[in-house]
Order: structure tokens, then C-alpha cells, then sequence
């Protein structure tokens, strides 16, 4: 299997974001796994530090693997969001291919520093770093203090020595209560600034032609959560209500639906046939 550096790389130059669907259970590990064997795209499997610590990375890295006997697509497995270094240590040593360390609500010297002893561990282990620059919020009302400084990007990058970098451009985690208008200018300008692989976080519920304006100007990688969980919801709600009782029955058609749904982001991202 090629590498996740080579995926984003060919994603920088053909002008496609690797996406990364977040999980915490089976089925939508495997939902993200099946979609991206019908539709030939590498992806990548995140999980939080909760979704890692209830699902756990041993567990995480077993699973995958064997389940991925069946399909045999690229599939990478990220730590995001790690900010205990013991955790984000742990998630190394067992085999995940990335991890994301998130210093953004530290004061900037603090959070290079830091992101620093994370690069020093895991690059010498073969695993990527995923650094963060900028505040991404957990609600819609976002302020332009937390986007990310283009004055900072290329200090933080050239000291931290990180493969990606995940930007505040006006993107904010979970369901946009109002629609974001990104700042796509500064994306462009943070591009300018670095060769660094860049990463959008928060893309649930963004518009798709936000997301594609976003993948012209750089970015590669592209994180998805909340969208992946309401469907789960959902669909289980409904299932839950029929008379079925029968697990494999209820979490087939949740699979399903999760499944679609990983397929239409796939699309949006342009990842497909990139295998
Ligand atoms: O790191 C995870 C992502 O940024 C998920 O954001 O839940 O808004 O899709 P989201
Ligand atoms: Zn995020």
C-alpha cells in the first residue's frame, strides 16, 4: 500500500482532499471502509481522544487491518485532536498512521514547543504530524481572532517540522447554525506562505462548493465528524422503532445509509479513483 504522505501529495497536485470520517463504532468504520472500495479513494479513519479511548487504539488498529483483508483500499488511521502526549504516544506505538496534535489554545510559543515533542516522537517512528495554527471552535459564532495569523504560519511550520497544518479560516466543528463565509483569501495567502500539506476541519454541513473552493486554493485533507454522526442517529432512531430486533438487521441499513453518505463526501472531495 502507498503511503499517506504519497495520497496527500498526489492530492496537492491533482486537486483532491484526502477525507478523514471520524468513528466510534463498527459500523461506521466499516460504512467508511466499503465506500471507499466502490469508490477507489484513500481514506483516513479518525478518532477523537474519546472515540479512541471508548473504542480503543488497539482495537482501532486491529479492526482496521482486518477488516481491510476483505477490501484492500487505502485506509489510514489518524489520532485527532490528541492533546494528552502519553495518549498521542500511545496511538504511535500501536500503529496509526498520523496524529494530530492540537496546541491551538495554548499561547503560541507554548503550542510550537509542544508540537515539537510530538514531531521528535512520532517522525521517528515513520508517522506523520498534524499541527494546529488558529482557533476551530466547537460553536458557530466565530471571531477573526481565532482564525489562523499569517504572520505565524511560517515560524510555526519551520520550527515544529510538521507534515500538515490545520487552519481557522472560519470553519467551526459541529452543526453550523449559521452558514460560515470562509475566508478564502487567507487560505490562499497561508499557501503562499508554506508548502505544507493543509488541513479543514470542521467541513459538516459546509456547502460543497465552499469545500471544493477550499480544495482549489490547497487544502488536502478534509475532516468530517458531526455530519457522520447525526446520520448514525438517526438512522438508528428509525431503525430502533420497528418491530425488528435483530442487530445485524437494524445496523445493516445504518451502515448503509452511513455508507451513502461517505460516498457523496468522497465525491465532493474528489477523491476518487486516486487509489
Ligand atoms: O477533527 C474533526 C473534525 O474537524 C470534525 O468536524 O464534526 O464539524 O465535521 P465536524
Ligand atoms: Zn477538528
Amino acid at each position: 500500500m502507498k503511503s499517506l504522505h504519497s495520497y496527500f501529495e498526489k492530492a496537492k497536485k491533482e486537486k483532491f482532499a484526502v477525507g478523514q470520517f471520524n468513528f466510534s463504532t463498527i459500523e461506521q468504520m466499516k460504512s467508511t471502509i466499503r465506500a471507499a472500495k466502490k469508490m477507489e479513494s484513500p481514506v483516513i479513519l479518525g478518532t477523537s481522544e474519546g472515540e479512541g479511548k471508548f473504542f480503543g487504539l488497539k482495537e482501532a488498529f486491529v479492526m482496521k487491518e482486518i477488516i481491510n483483508l476483505e477490501y484492500n483500499v487505502p485506509v489510514f488511521l489518524n489520532l485527532d485532536h490528541g492533546k494528552n502526549f502519553d495518549f498521542i504516544k500511545t496511538a504511535v506505538d500501536i500503529g496509526y498512521d498520523s496524529v494530530h496534535y492540537d496546541g491551538s489554545l495554548l499561547p503560541f510559543d507554548e503550542n510550537i514547543k509542544r508540537t515539537k515533542e510530538v514531531v521528535s516522537y512520532a517522525k521517528k517512528r515513520g508517522v506523520l504530524v498534524e499541527g494546529e495554527l488558529g482557533v476551530i471552535k466547537d460553536k458557530s459564532s466565530v471571531s477573526k481572532k481565532d482564525f489562523t495569523s499569517l504572520s505565524k504560519v511560517e515560524r510555526f511550520v519551520k520550527e515544529t517540522n510538521v507534515d500538515l497544518l490545520a487552519i481557522s479560516i472560519g470553519n467551526v466543528h459541529g452543526v453550523y447554525v449559521k452558514m460560515p463565509s470562509l475566508d478564502l483569501n487567507l487560505l490562499s495567502e497561508i499557501r503562499k506562505k508554506t508548502e505544507i500539506f493543509l488541513v479543514l476541519h470542521g467541513a459538516s454541513g459546509l456547502k460543497n462548493e465552499d469545500i471544493k473552493n477550499c480544495i482549489k486554493r490547497g487544502i488536502v485533507k478534509t475532516n468530517i465528524n458531526t455530519e457522520l454522526r447525526n446520520v448514525w442517529k438517526e438512522s438508528l432512531k428509525k431503525e430502533l422503532s420497528s418491530k425488528e430486533i435483530k442487530p445485524y438487521k437494524i445496523l445493516e441499513k445504518t451502515e448503509k445509509v452511513l455508507e451513502k453518505r461517505v460516498i457523496e463526501k468522497i465525491k465532493t472531495l474528489h477523491s476518487f479513483k486516486k487509489i
